[in-house]
């Protein structure tokens, strides 16, 4: 079966870093078409610099790297120093990249892409705001039937938010543009908090990707070693939570995950709960269900494909 062709979406962020990492590595399932980047965890120019030098850890450097939008659609951006750090990418001392950014805007390659492969053939991977995926439907809507599926991180149900006491990060900063991609149409699947906090990486897991030796192992625990101290102190976790590996895990082995086709809404009036994925669970409205949202994981195996897959790298 022919690789999977994406667009990862990203605003790294060491989860984001593992998520690209673990695509990067996995060529027979995955074909990286581009990176797009965007303002989120920290800001774009940070952002931006560290999906290349995530790209050169992963010894990837052919893969075009495209600048997106450098704030959310309709209101002002709100990062994450204290859990990612100043750079975003805290932990491991990755070396400046040398590879360049591709000078075409992220929106423009969404669309162009998508435009250029044929309908039904592209998925977009969002592991930050939706904020360039928004824009690129807004601009070019003829692109929206041509997306074969969305596989996101972002949103919470049971866990409630991570960033406001209803919202979880990723929607909370951008939710106009969340609100645009989960009215789309376009086939969702959704990686929520109540999914990704499940998958942790506890000391014999980081221990594990230590042991690797490789770079790339050991800057991932390098990177879990700075990023777990948020949850940690917030939930007493036994470990950081792999939010946006969820992603590209399920592109590998969607069967280690389990949800429901449900009908998911998000707040973008309320300033209380704004951001918030309003998710029927238990079906008691009669909204259209419009996105698999996803409640378990086997974790183990999740982190038995990671680990094996960190040490092709
Ligand atoms: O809430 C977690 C999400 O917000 C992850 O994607 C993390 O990288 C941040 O973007
Ligand atoms: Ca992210």
């Amino acid at each position: 079966m022919a690789p999977r062709k994406i667009i990862i979406d990203t605003d790294p962020g060491q989860d984001d870093a593992v998520a690209m990492l673990l695509a990067l590595a996995s060529p027979d399932e995955i074909d990286v078409v581009a990176i797009t980047v965007v303002a989120g965890n920290v800001p774009l120019a940070l952002t931006a610099k560290n999906a290349l030098k995530v790209c050169e850890l992963a010894g990837m450097t052919s893969v075009p790297v495209h600048a997106g939008c450098d704030k959310p659609m309709g209101r002002p951006l709100v990062t994450a120093e204290h859990v990612h750090g100043e750079t975003g990418l805290n932990g491991p001392d990755l070396p400046e990249p040398t590879m360049q950014l591709d000078p075409k805007h992220g929106v423009d390659a969404i669309i162009d892409i998508l435009r250029a492969e044929a309908p039904g053939t592209v998925t977009l991977c969002p592991l930050g705001p939706l904020t360039n995926i928004a824009e690129a439907f807004t601009r070019a809507p003829d692109i929206v039937a041509r997306v074969q599926e969305i596989v996101l991180m972002g949103g919470a149900y049971f866990e409630v938010g991570n960033i406001t006491p209803t919202a979880e990060f990723n929607i909370y900063v951008d939710p106009q543009a969340a609100d645009i991609v989960f009215k789309s149409g376009v086939p969702l699947v959704v990686m929520p908090l109540d999914v990704t906090h499940k998958a942790l990486v506890t000391k014999p897991r980081n221990d594990a990707f230590r042991a690797l030796g490789n770079r790339a192992g050991v800057a991932v625990a390098e990177m879990t070693d700075f990023f777990e101290r948020f949850d940690k102190e917030k939930y007493g976790s036994q470990g950081a939570p792999l939010h946006d590996p969820c992603v590209t895990a399920y592109l590998i082995k969607p069967d280690l995950f389990s949800g429901r086709h449900i009908n998911v809404e998000i707040e973008t009036t309320s300033e209380l709960t704004m951001g918030m994925t309003v998710a029927d669970w238990w079906r008691v409205t009669d909204r259209t269900p419009n996105a698999l949202f996803m409640g378990d994981i086997d974790a183990d195996g999740f982190f038995a494909l990671l680990t094996e897959r960190l040490a092709r790298l």
